[in-house]
């Protein structure tokens, strides 16, 4: 027995050495944690329990079966994260670059038919040169075995993705499947083809990092939500994510304890500025509203224009969707639709009640916009407001205009409390282009046009650019001052989930 159970440990440790400790080395090198470290860091100490560490590749092609590294280049099992199941996997760069062969897939493949069994989220640190190339056509099947099974699990169980190496060819839809992308700077790129093709086929000469690294990802193209700066980042990062996300579709998050929230927050009157036109940051209105340092923002280097995230209202977790004046006057495009879009509909598929802070001047108009489907896109966002069953409350803090307020969760569409600010204005359009439409005539024959203009402007202002016609018809339910948005905000919430 005692030979039999040195073998085991010995068939133990060379799972756990991978591609040998050359390779771990240069891992490090490089500036980036084993695939073990980095499963070792995420969860709870002493939790994780390795599935397959003795797997074996199945290949014989290339003399293939002389090259058998014990667990095929991916960690995988289960184990906590702040006491909660999770299940992971976590391939390993060491063994032929942490490349997908049907066997590595397989492993993938069980620990996700496991959570999706047992109603846990699935995290993946990919660090992959792609599919085993030595394999062919049996490692394009496993990637779709995964892609499969990232479908049937969307909206059933969080999916969580980080970019720790490269990430290329098809591999990089499944990241794209999972709720949640996140990528390692200067380490991490995600590409369909890389820059040698892209030479090739549309003679521009760009980087990897250009093509596809972190920031490009999380700037222009928004197929990241996170960047960090290296891998401890990242695993930082990911385990503060999970903080704010249920375990499965039936399931809630935990409330974290907090005292009242019954608080004033005097702060948050000054935010707004006298003039209507001047911007202000509106992560100054949600900080100012929720618990403190709480506010953990999604995408937000993409589409800037529209805020998204998550954070702590008197303990609870909630969904913010807001629109940032700062950037583009907070109007709505093509890409802040989408961005809004998509976090709806992952906080109304896991439970997440959704805030909604409005300060909009309409869809962005344009040529740009229209041929690339603001249409369609604004619709996105639209339909996911409207069919989710999440609590939705909605704050107007100023500018409500035109399709922008009917879509940013009015009333009309379903939302089950909406608040404004004294200095709402919710109409169809600003005082200075409605007058110049509906008052065209009167402006052109006037001795001094310029001044009937703002006459005019200050007419059609005094009638709209305020919240009680809107609250008069009980689209608005309630005008309230800032200071009192925090408990009116948690109280709403309470009242609408029980
Ligand atoms: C088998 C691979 C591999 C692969 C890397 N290796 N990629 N083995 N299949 N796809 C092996 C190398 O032979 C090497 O083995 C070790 O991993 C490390 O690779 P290096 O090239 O030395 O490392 P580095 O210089 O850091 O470059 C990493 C890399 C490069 C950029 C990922 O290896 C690379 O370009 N690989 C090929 C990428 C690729 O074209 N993949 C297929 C994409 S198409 P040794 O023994 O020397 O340590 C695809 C289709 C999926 O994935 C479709 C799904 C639908």
């Amino acid at each position: 027995m005692k030979e039999k159970i040195k073998d085991l440990q010995d068939k133990q440790s060379e799972a756990r050495l991978g591609g040998g400790q050359a390779r771990i080395d240069a891992q490090h090198k490089k500036g980036k944690l084993s695939a073990r470290e980095r499963v070792d860091l995420l969860m709870d100490n002493g939790s994780f329990q390795e599935i397959g560490m003795l797997v074996a590749h199945r290949s014989h092609d290339f003399d293939m079966q002389d090259q058998v590294f014990l667990g095929d280049g991916v960690i995988t099992g289960y184990g906590t994260i702040g006491g909660r199941l999770v299940y992971v996997f976590s391939q390993d760069f060491t063994v032929f670059g942490g490349s997908l062969s049907e066997t590595h897939a397989e492993k993938i493949c069980k620990i996700m038919d496991l959570a999706i069994k047992n109603g846990a989220p699935v995290i993946g640190l990919n660090d992959s040169g792609g599919a085993r190339i030595q394999e062919g056509v049996n490692s394009l099947g496993g990637y779709a075995d995964i892609f499969y099974r990232n479908t049937l699990a969307s909206g059933v169980i969080p999916q969580i993705s980080a970019i720790m190496g490269p990430c290329a060819g098809g591999a990089v839809y499944s990241p794209a499947i999972t709720d949640f992308t996140l990528m390692v700077e200067q380490t991490s790129y995600m590409f369909v083809t890389g820059p040698n093709v892209v030479k090739t086929v549309t003679n521009e000469e760009v980087t990897s990092e250009e093509l596809g690294g972190a920031y490009t990802h999380a700037t222009k193209s928004g197929v990241t939500h996170f960047t960090a700066a290296n891998d401890l980042d990242a695993i930082a990062k990911i385990k503060k994510l999970m903080s704010y996300i249920p375990q499965n579709c039936e399931d809630k998050v935990p409330d974290l304890p907090y005292q009242m929230s019954d608080e004033s927050r005097p702060a948050l009157q000054p935010i707004m500025p006298e003039n209507a036109n001047q911007p202000y940051d509106m992560r100054h209105v949600i900080q100012g509203m929720m618990d403190p340092d709480s506010f953990f923002e999604v995408h937000e280097l993409y589409a800037e224009n529209i805020i998204v995230g998550f954070a702590r209202l008197a303990g609870k977790s909630i969904g913010i969707v807001a629109n940032q004046p700062m950037a583009l006057a907070g109007v709505l495009d093509v890409q802040a639709s989408v961005k809004g879009a998509r976090f709806v509909r992952f906080c109304d598929c896991f439970n997440i009640p959704l805030l909604v802070l409005v300060d909009v001047p309409g869809f962005l108009p344009g040529t740009d916009q229209e041929w690339n489907g603001i249409i369609s896109n604004g619709a996105k966002l639209l339909y996911a407001f409207s069919e989710a069953t999440v609590p939705r409350v909605t704050l107007i803090t100023r500018k409500a205009y035109g399709g922008a307020y009917d879509v940013m969760n009015s009333k009309h569409i379903g939302a089950d409390l909406n608040f404004a600010w004294p200095s709402a204005e919710i109409a169809v359009m600003g005082a200075k282009g409605a007058s110049e439409i509906i008052f065209k005539k009167e402006i052109s024959n006037a001795a001094d046009p310029a001044q009937k203009l703002l006459e005019k402007e200050q007419e059609y202002a005094e009638k709209f650019a305020n919240p009680y016609r809107a609250a008069a018809r009980g689209f608005i339910d309630e005008v309230i001052l800032p200071e009192d948005s925090r408990k009116k905000i948690d109280r709403s919430f309470c009242i609408s989930s029980e």
